[in-house]
């Protein structure tokens, strides 16, 4: 009879817990979109090359690890339906990228990083209070944050080797898709946070992407 569903507080969180570990457990992120990697050429790459590559691959990894965990902290405290409708469903598109990255960092013979949980937690807590404050503050920090990573994508692209098209192709894609997903949280009402704030952003980003690249 009904047709809106509604969770009680225990259902939102085993959907919580379902989503954590759809994130961390190895191989368990179904891709809606095959990865933009099966279609180029694998290349011959030394030992040394393959150990950066899956190192980058990681930071990556790790950064939709972050998007997961920030899209469900914020959709757990989002005010508006839609805001928490565009927070599901950007994170639905971040399970693609999540996917795509663990599969080529496998097939350079390296894994995911160990950190993973702990930075999904921090990044949960994050979006939940971004979520709390407002609407408007944790859109903005969908933008401010998806910009981020757009810079760290050029800078991942331009490192890799060129022989590489495997793992350019998906970060391409990448690249495309949170440009995208920033746009269209500044769209929806998003604040534009000013260079402290995104300055401080980057810190944190720093810590992230200097452990990762190692474990
Ligand atoms: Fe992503
Ligand atoms: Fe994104």
């Amino acid at each position: 009879m009904a047709s809106e569903r509604h969770f009680s507080p225990v259902d939102r969180l085993l959907l919580q817990a379902d989503a954590a570990l759809r994130t961390l457990l190895p191989f368990s992120g179904q891709p809606t979109r095959p990865s933009p990697a099966i279609v180029q050429p694998e290349s011959e790459l030394d030992e040394q090359q393959a150990q950066h590559i899956a190192g980058l691959m990681r930071i990556n990894h790790t950064g939709e690890v972050c998007a997961q965990a920030l899209y469900q902290g914020q959709a757990l405290t989002a005010k508006l339906p839609q805001v928490r409708q565009a927070m599901e469903h950007a994170a639905d598109e971040e399970i693609d990228h999540l996917a795509w990255c663990e599969q080529r960092i496998r097939q350079l013979g390296s894994q995911p990083s160990i950190l993973n949980p702990l930075f999904y937690g921090l990044s949960f807590g994050v979006g939940a209070a971004a979520g709390l404050i407002s609407d408007r503050v944790s859109l903005g920090f969908v933008a401010a944050t998806e910009d981020q990573v757009v810079k760290h994508l050029d800078d991942h692209l331009q490192q890799l080797p060129e022989e590489d098209q495997k793992s350019r192709a998906i970060l391409e894609q990448m690249r495309a898709d949170e440009e995208q997903h920033a746009c269209n949280a500044l769209e929806a009402g998003g604040l534009r946070f000013p260079a402290p704030v995104k300055f401080g952003m980057s810190l944190l980003a720093k810590v992230m992407t200097s452990t990762t690249y190692r474990v």
